[in-house]
């Protein structure tokens, strides 16, 4: 692992003189926030050793570098899903290179399906604590060979101060804030009413099929974790009609510009 990611550094090192301190994972549909960055580079993934092409619409597929208020910012725009077929080891290979590239502060959003019927699309949820409902753990395999823990603490897996912080900023903002708890399953179905019934009895908020894999990993590396659901849907049978990919998009699109602010508003502040 460690020469694996010597290598992608090395590929990425040639092209940037960037030294992110904080990374950010955009999730469906929410990949304009890149353009706010100042002296941004792109680079494709396919252009990056041994990171995974993007399979799905409404994500990008670049690691981004730029500066954001004079902070030094780097974006994994668009993320590979378990769903696709890959390993939970494999999807989680940019987040040890984020760690290894000096990043300290992690947030990660994702598009979600509201359970909570206080929610509604376009909302955004903090989220407070996750369920892996994947049947997996990207930690799974042979002992770490490189003095990081196999037995992850997840008890404050997402930080509570920057929870706390990205309330403010949405309320400063204007926007629909709620916090709680992210389940996540591996899909790609949508899930019956009676799961979302079962998620809700669980103690679950939002559903989504991300983000829990790179939080795990990043709690492993000891990065300070945030993460942000924009809720797109409300979860199957909780109103009566169908879902689809295309409301999921629509609503990332349409609450976007909001995002972006937040996700500016919201940055700076990170010690
Ligand atoms: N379920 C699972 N994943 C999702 C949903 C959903 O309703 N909406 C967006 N991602």
């Amino acid at each position: 692992m460690k020469e694996k990611i010597q290598e992608t550094l090395n590929v990425i090192r040639s092209q940037i003189t960037i030294r992110p301190s904080t990374g950010v994972i955009l999730g469906s549909g929410l990949g304009e926030f890149s353009s706010q960055l100042a002296s941004l580079v792109s680079i494709d993934y396919k252009d990056i050793p041994y990171f995974l092409p993007v399979g799905v619409q409404g994500h990008h597929g670049k690691l981004e570098f730029g500066i954001l208020d004079g902070v030094q910012v780097v974006v994994q725009n668009g993320r590979a899903h378990y769903y696709e077929g890959y390993t939970l080891q494999d999807i989680t290979y940019p987040t040890r290179v984020m760690a290894a590239l000096g990043v300290k502060n992690l947030i990660v959003t994702n598009a979600a399906g509201g359970v909570n019927k206080d929610f509604n699309p376009g909302d955004f949820m903090v989220i407070r604590d996750h369920i892996n409902l994947m049947g997996d753990s990207p930690l799974r395999g042979p002992i770490p060979q490189d003095g990081t823990p196999r037995f992850v603490d997840l008890s404050q897996a997402y930080d509570s101060k920057y929870s706390e912080l990205i309330i403010s900023c949405g309320k400063e903002l204007g926007l629909k804030m709620h916090q709680g708890v992210y389940v996540a399953v591996h899909g790609p179905n949508y899930e019956t009413p009676a799961e979302i019934r079962m998620f809700k009895t669980l103690g679950g908020d939002a559903v989504g099929m991300s983000t829990v894999p790179e939080v795990i990993v990043a709690n492993q590396l000891q990065l300070t974790v945030c993460g942000i659901s924009c809720i797109t849907n409300m979860a199957s049978g909780i109103l009566n009609k169908r879902l689809n990919h295309m409301e999921v998009i629509q609503t990332a699109a349409r609450v976007k510009q909001n995002f972006i602010q937040l996700l500016k508003k919201l940055i700076p502040l990170l010690p």
